[in-house]
C-alpha cells in the first residue's frame, strides 16, 4: 500500500509568487490531481524528503511538481497549473485535501462526513466544500496522520478520539464505524480568532471609555466575570481584556477546550482532559483549578465556570490570586450571580447557602453583560460593580450601561450608545492607582438587588 502523505505537520503559509492568492487548490480537476500525485510519487525520493524540515520539503515537492507539469502535463492555463501544483503538494504534506480548508481564513469548522461528503463553515454559513478524499483508505490515513501525531490511538476497540493539530491547535474529534454508520467522521474547529480591544470598540461591542473602565479594572486586579449567552463572546472579550494583565505577571490559564491565545510571556496553559475509553484519567477544570494554586499565579484565568470548580474559583479569589477571570453562562449580571451560587453548591464542600452567597458576594467584583443582537452582533450590555459585601444582598451599581435611543434597524436591531456612570467610590478607590481618571459619585445609589 503506498502512503500519499509524507512527513508530519503542515504548512499553511502561501508563497505569493507561486501561489497568488486567488487561485484556490479546490479548483484542480480530479483525476489530474490523481494522475499527478501518482507521478509525483514516483519521481521523489521519500527517505530523502523525510529528512528536510516542512519549508523545504514544500520547496521540494513544489519544484518537483512544476518540472513534471511543465514535461509531462497537459496544455494548462497558469491559473489552472497553479492550482495543481497547489492541491496535489498540500495534499502530500500535512492533512491532504483538507489543507486548503485550514489555510483558509474565512473557515471556521470544517465537517468530514466520510470520503466524499466535506462540509466547511464559512462566514457562519454550512455548505458543501469543493474537495474529497479519494476514497476511504485515504481518509483512514489522514485520520491516522492526525491521531498518531497526538500519540493516540484510533480503531475499532477505542473509536472516539479528542485531539489537537500540532500547529495551530484546532481541536479534532474523530469517531469511526461501528459508532458512526456511515463512515468515518472527522470534525475540525478552526482556532477562533482574537480581537483586540480596538477591533472590539472598531465594530460597537463597546465603546472606549468602557475599555478603558475595564482596562483599569484588569490592571487593579479586580475580579471579573465576563457573562452572557451562547456564542455571545464571552471568550473573545475576555481574551481581548486579559490584554491588560501587565507582561510580569505569571499568569494561568485553565480551559476544557483551549480558545484563549493571551500575548504575555509568562502564560502557562492547562488543558482539562475527558476520560479515556475505560472511563480513566480524566482530569477535571477543578482539578486543574486546585492544581494552579499550587503554582504561584499571579492571575488565574478561568475559561468558563460551569461545574463545581465554581467554589475552588471563588475561594481563591477571596484568598489572594485577585485579578482572576473567567466567563459565565447568564443572561444578566444578577442571574450571573445567582448562576456562580448554584455551580459553586454543586462542589462537595456542604456549605451553607449563606456561606456560598458571602463567598460570591466578596469574589465578584465586576461582571461584564454581552448580548447578542438579531443581525449576529455582539454587544456589552451594561458592566456592573459588585457593591454588596458578606452576607448583605446582592446590590450592582452599573459602571457602564447600553443606552438604547428609541431607533430601531431594518432587522430588528436596538440603536443606542454606551454611556460609563460615575463610579462608586469603593470601585474608584480600587482604581486610583492606575492613573486613569473617572468621575465619580461618593453616593451612588443601590440600583439592583435581589
Ligand atoms: N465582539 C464580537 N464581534 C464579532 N464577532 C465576535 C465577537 N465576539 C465573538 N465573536 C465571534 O463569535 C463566535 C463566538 O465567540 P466566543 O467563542 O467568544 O463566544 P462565547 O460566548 O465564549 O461562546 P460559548 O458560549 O461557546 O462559550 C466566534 O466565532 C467569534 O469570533
Ligand atoms: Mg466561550
Amino acid at each position: 500500500m503506498r502512503r500519499n502523505t509524507f512527513g508530519a505537520g503542515s504548512v499553511r503559509q502561501s508563497d505569493p509568487e507561486s501561489r497568488p492568492d486567488n487561485v484556490l487548490a479546490e479548483e484542480a480537476d480530479d483525476a489530474l490531481v490523481a494522475d499527478f500525485r501518482e507521478k509525483l510519487l514516483d519521481e521523489i525520493d521519500l527517505t530523502e524528503l523525510s529528512k528536510l524540515d516542512l519549508t523545504q520539503r514544500r520547496a521540494r515537492l513544489e519544484r518537483v511538481m512544476t518540472h513534471l507539469v511543465a514535461s509531462k502535463g497537459p496544455l494548462l492555463s497558469s491559473r489552472e497549473r497553479t492550482a495543481l501544483i497547489r492541491r496535489v503538494v498540500a495534499e502530500a504534506l500535512g492533512l491532504g485535501v483538507l489543507e486548503p480548508l485550514l489555510a483558509d481564513d474565512a473557515i471556521t469548522e470544517i465537517m468530514v462526513n466520510g470520503p466524499d461528503q466535506i462540509f466547511v463553515e464559512r462566514n457562519g454559513q454550512v455548505q458543501l466544500a469543493n474537495v474529497r478524499f479519494v476514497n476511504n483508505e485515504q481518509l483512514l490515513q489522514t485520520i491516522d496522520r492526525i491521531v498518531s501525531q497526538v500519540n493516540r490511538r484510533v480503531d475499532e476497540s477505542s473509536p472516539m478520539v479528542d485531539a489537537r493539530l500540532p500547529e495551530r491547535g484546532e481541536r479534532v474529534n474523530v469517531i469511526l464505524p461501528p459508532l458512526s454508520l456511515d463512515g468515518p467522521v472527522v470534525t475540525i474547529r478552526k482556532f477562533p480568532r482574537a480581537f483586540t480591544l480596538e477591533e472590539l470598540i472598531g465594530n460597537g461591542t463597546l465603546d472606549a471609555d468602557t475599555a478603558r473602565l475595564l482596562g483599569a479594572c484588569v490592571r487593579a486586579k479586580l475580579n471579573i466575570l465576563v457573562s452572557g449567552g451562547t456564542g455571545s463572546g464571552k471568550t473573545t472579550l475576555l481574551n481581548s481584556l486579559s490584554a491588560f494583565i501587565p507582561d510580569r505577571e505569571r499568569i494561568v490559564t485553565i480551559e476544557d477546550a483551549a480558545e484563549l491565545s493571551l500575548q504575555q510571556n509568562h502564560v502557562i496553559r492547562l488543558e482539562s482532559r475527558p476520560p479515556n475509553v475505560e472511563g480513566k484519567g480524566q482530569v477535571t477544570i477543578r482539578d486543574l483549578v486546585r492544581n494552579s494554586l499550587r503554582m504561584r499565579p499571579d492571575r488565574i484565568v478561568v475559561g468558563e465556570v460551569r461545574g463545581g470548580e465554581t467554589m475552588d474559583m471563588l475561594s481563591a479569589m477571596n484568598t489572594g490570586h485577585e485579578g482572576s477571570l473567567t466567563t459565565i453562562h447568564a443572561n444578566s449580571p444578577i442571574e450571573a450571580l445567582s448562576r456562580a451560587e448554584t455551580l459553586a453548591s454543586m462542589s462537595d464542600l456542604e456549605l451553607p447557602f449563606a456561606a456560598v452567597q458571602e463567598q460570591v458576594n466578596n469574589a465578584i467584583d465586576i461582571i461584564v453583560q454581552l448580548d447578542r443582537g438579531p443581525t449576529g452582533s455582539r454587544r456589552v450590555s451594561e458592566a456592573v460593580y459588585v457593591a454588596s459585601k458578606g452576607r448583605e444582598p446582592y446590590r450592582l451599581q452599573p459602571i457602564s450601561v447600553f443606552e438604547l435611543d428609541d431607533s430601531v434597524g431594518p432587522n430588528g436591531e436596538l440603536h443606542g450608545r454606551h454611556r460609563i456612570r460615575a463610579l462608586p467610590l469603593a470601585l474608584a478607590r480600587r482604581l486610583r492607582h492606575t492613573g486613569e481618571e473617572f468621575v465619580v459619585n461618593p453616593e451612588a445609589a443601590p440600583e439592583e438587588s435581589a
